[in-house]
């Protein structure tokens, strides 16, 4: 009998564990490079049987049995408008400019960006709807928590996505505040391990970062007590506070991997998963397939990913780069984005829209030159294949400060007339093997895992559900106030009991005096 009810027990959380599940996926960013992150997520999710709810502003239109897709492209629009702004990111004007990740300006946009999401009509429509439910949120951390108000709209947890290496910011609402002393800040130049300024540098960055999150969280505030209780009216739920919301995540994945980027402390409730989006390499289109295949010296694909883009260039860089190429024995292909009015030398072919995996795939290629973002980097690696990189902005910087130290490329300087370090960097990493051989045995790191990343993704948002919400992970940091965890109240008790102390010897030694002139 007893073991009958076992069986029975373990038949029944059987069935539990492979139900399929509906997931809300949030991936509003309106960045190309963000989307793809999310679209790993929602075909990891559906692969593995779940359903989906995806809201994204770069909408496949594609029909799938069991994805919905919601359409918010339209909250980037008052962006879209500002002319200056997108000539602001034309790489020519980027230029020996700072990291745009580290202004108050970068903040402020994403703060607008989000809210303009909770308030789109058709977000609204979705989360007001009280026969839609969820058993998990996914969210993109992406420097806001104004979304953490959504899992308590349906009552499930909230799992976090973070796309880029962890860093203090988006690892403060899991865990607490990592020690700037030897992790890096995202948008950082330097490397570990850090020098006295580089550790000084590093404790004012979050000191003056927590300033604008501090300044920022008043806006966001305003907008979640704005935003939420009146759609969970409509579903009869009462919403947690601010604070209880954005630190209730359940989860972390982590779009990172100590092979490719530094070895970061990390709660319990948390998994590196860099490679997740990755799918099995598709075939290239025909012309690319015979184009790599015939090249008898090899091939080069250079991209400045998707943000950022080639043809955002001067022309006079454009020309001084094609002039580079021209010498060269191998292929090129070129990620351009539109028409060149230069000559094309014979060797280079330039294409508006690359397979970038499919080329990364391709065993005839010999370098990829990029500008080092997240997913290029990532991708590169999972292939083998060697980098230079001219980082622009955003993690760029400290992803090709990475892959150098590690030693499977080489970072060069963006600037108007960086060709003659490109063509060395380029010449270096063909001719000296010992990059190619260090991108194969790094790769080699980066797959040894325990399971693939893509299996992570639905593994852990499965644990999620099943253990509701996995409470038992979830760091004891969190029910820290900082003032403890900087023991200032100990350090404050501490100069009261000298302060005592001290009155007490004092006033001691004038009683034992006066005593003595009495005796006299
Ligand atoms: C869609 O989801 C249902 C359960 O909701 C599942 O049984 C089915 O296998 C899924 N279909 C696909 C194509 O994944
Ligand atoms: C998404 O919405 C925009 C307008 O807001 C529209 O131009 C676009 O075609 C839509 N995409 C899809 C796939 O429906
Ligand atoms: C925090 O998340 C857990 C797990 O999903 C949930 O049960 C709980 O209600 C949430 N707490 C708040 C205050 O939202
Ligand atoms: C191109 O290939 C030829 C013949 O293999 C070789 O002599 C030449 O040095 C190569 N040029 C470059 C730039 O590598």
């Amino acid at each position: 009998m007893k073991h009958k009810i076992i069986t029975t027990i373990c038949l029944l959380s059987l069935l539990i564990s492979s139900e399929s599940l509906r997931i809300l996926v949030c991936y509003p960013m309106t960045s190309k490079s963000h989307s793809i992150l999310g679209y790993g997520v929602v075909n990891r999710l559906l692969e593995a049987g779940h359903e989906v709810v995806h809201i994204t502003s770069f909408p496949n239109g594609k029909v799938l049995p069991n994805l919905t897709e919601v359409n918010v492209s339209s909250i980037a629009d008052v962006f879209k408008k500002d002319v200056d702004g997108a000539e602001a990111f034309k790489l020519k004007n980027l230029i020996g400019k700072g990291n745009f990740g580290d202004s108050a300006l970068f903040l402020y946009y994403v703060y607008v960006i989000h809210k303009n999401f909770l308030e789109e009509p058709s977000v609204v429509k979705l989360f007001s709807d009280p026969k839609e439910k969820f058993d998990a949120v996914v969210l993109e951390w992406f420097f806001t928590e104004m979304n953490a108000g959504i899992p308590a709209l349906f009552d499930c947890p909230l799992i976090w996505v973070c796309s880029t290496e962890p860093h203090w910011q988006s690892m403060r609402v899991m865990d607490g505040i990592t020690n700037p002393a030897y992790t890096l800040d995202l948008f950082t130049h330097n490397k570990l391990p850090l020098d006295f300024w580089g550790r000084a540098e590093g404790l004012w960055k979050v000191v003056k970062k927590a300033v604008q999150v501090l300044i920022l969280n008043q806006f966001e505030k305003r907008a979640y007590y704005s935003i939420y209780p009146e759609i969970a009216a409509k579903r009869g739920v009462t919403m947690p506070s601010y604070e209880e919301a954005v630190y209730n995540g359940s989860f972390m994945l982590i779009n990172a991997h100590p092979s490719i980027g530094g070895a970061i402390k990390l709660p319990q409730n948390s998994a590196n998963i860099a490679g997740y989006h990755i799918d099995k390499a598709k075939p290239l289109p025909k012309d690319l397939q015979k184009l790599m295949d015939e090249a008898e010296h090899g091939v080069i694909y250079f991209s400045m990913g998707s943000i950022v883009q080639s043809d955002g260039m001067s022309e006079q860089m454009q020309k001084s780069i094609l002039d580079m190429f021209s010498k060269y024995n191998q292929t090129v292909i070129w990620k351009f984005e539109s028409d060149m009015k230069d000559d094309i030398p014979p060797n280079v072919h330039l294409v508006k829209w690359a397979p970038q995996q499919s080329i990364l795939a391709h065993p005839n290629l010999k370098l990829f030159i990029t500008h080092g973002g997240r997913l290029s980097t990532s991708e590169a690696i999972h292939y083998g294949v060697p980098l230079v990189g001219i980082p622009v902005m955003a993690d760029q910087v400290l992803n090709m400060i990475s892959v150098a130290n590690k030693g499977f490329g080489i970072k060069v300087t963006l600037s108007e007339d960086m060709v003659p370090e490109l063509d060395a960097a380029v010449q270096q990493v063909l001719t000296d093997d010992a990059y190619r051989k260090k991108a194969k045995e790094i790769s080699a790191l980066f797959h040894d895992r325990v399971m693939t990343p893509g299996a992570a993704v639905p593994y852990w948002i499965e644990y999620v559900v099943r253990t509701r919400g996995a409470p038992h992970l979830r760091s004891p940091a969190l029910n820290v106030p900082l003032y403890q965890k900087l023991y200032l109240d100990l350090a404050a008790f501490l100069v009261v009991v000298i302060i005592i102390l001290k009155k007490a010897v004092k006033y001691l030694m004038k009683k034992k005096t006066n005593k003595k002139e009495k005796s006299n």
